[in-house]
């Protein structure tokens, strides 16, 4: 009986472990390493009030695809410090727009990026100051 139940469980726990959406995300055949962040990021020396307060809620809504410091996580989402982000390129309201209503997959093979839910516009502009001074940190203005 003690061996039945100890099987059941055992079987339960798995199928938990491997249907949990988190851990289907890292099986995507496409995944690869999921966890390999794509970009080599330096990080500034120490960020303003604001990006500290940007990077918080970064890594609460952005990092689990774009990576911490937005170094990217391969197959799930691209580095924001890289040069395609740069300002002249994607504006602050690219940002806004993004979290507001999504993005269609355009310059990488992620995937679309769905849109953001609970974060305000002001929250957005405190990730946009937390990830420009990361991008200015590595070179990118
Ligand atoms: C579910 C995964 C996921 C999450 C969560 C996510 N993104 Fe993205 N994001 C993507 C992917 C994938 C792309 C690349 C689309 C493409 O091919 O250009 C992207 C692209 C972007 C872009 C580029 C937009 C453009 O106009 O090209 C910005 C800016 C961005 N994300 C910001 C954010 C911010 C800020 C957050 C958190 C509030 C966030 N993302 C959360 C997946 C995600």
């Amino acid at each position: 009986m003690i061996v039945l139940a100890l099987t059941i469980a055992v079987g339960v726990g798995g199928y938990v472990y491997v249907t949990s959406p988190d851990h289907q995300s890292e099986r995507r055949p496409e995944a690869g390493q999921a966890n390999t962040a794509l970009a080599e990021v330096s990080l500034p020396e120490a960020l303003s009030a604001r990006g500290k307060l940007g990077q918080r809620a970064f890594d609460a809504k952005c990092a689990s695809c774009h990576g911490r410091n937005a170094a990217g996580r391969d197959g799930l989402a691209p580095p924001l410090v890289h040069n395609i982000y740069e300002p002249g390129h994607h504006g602050d309201e690219s940002f806004q727009r993004a979290v507001a209503m999504g993005v269609r997959a355009h310059h990488w093979t992620f995937g679309n990026m769905p849109p953001v839910e609970g974060l305000s516009r002001g929250d957005v502009s405190l990730i946009v100051a937390y990830i420009r001074e990361l991008q200015r940190a590595n070179g990118i203005q």
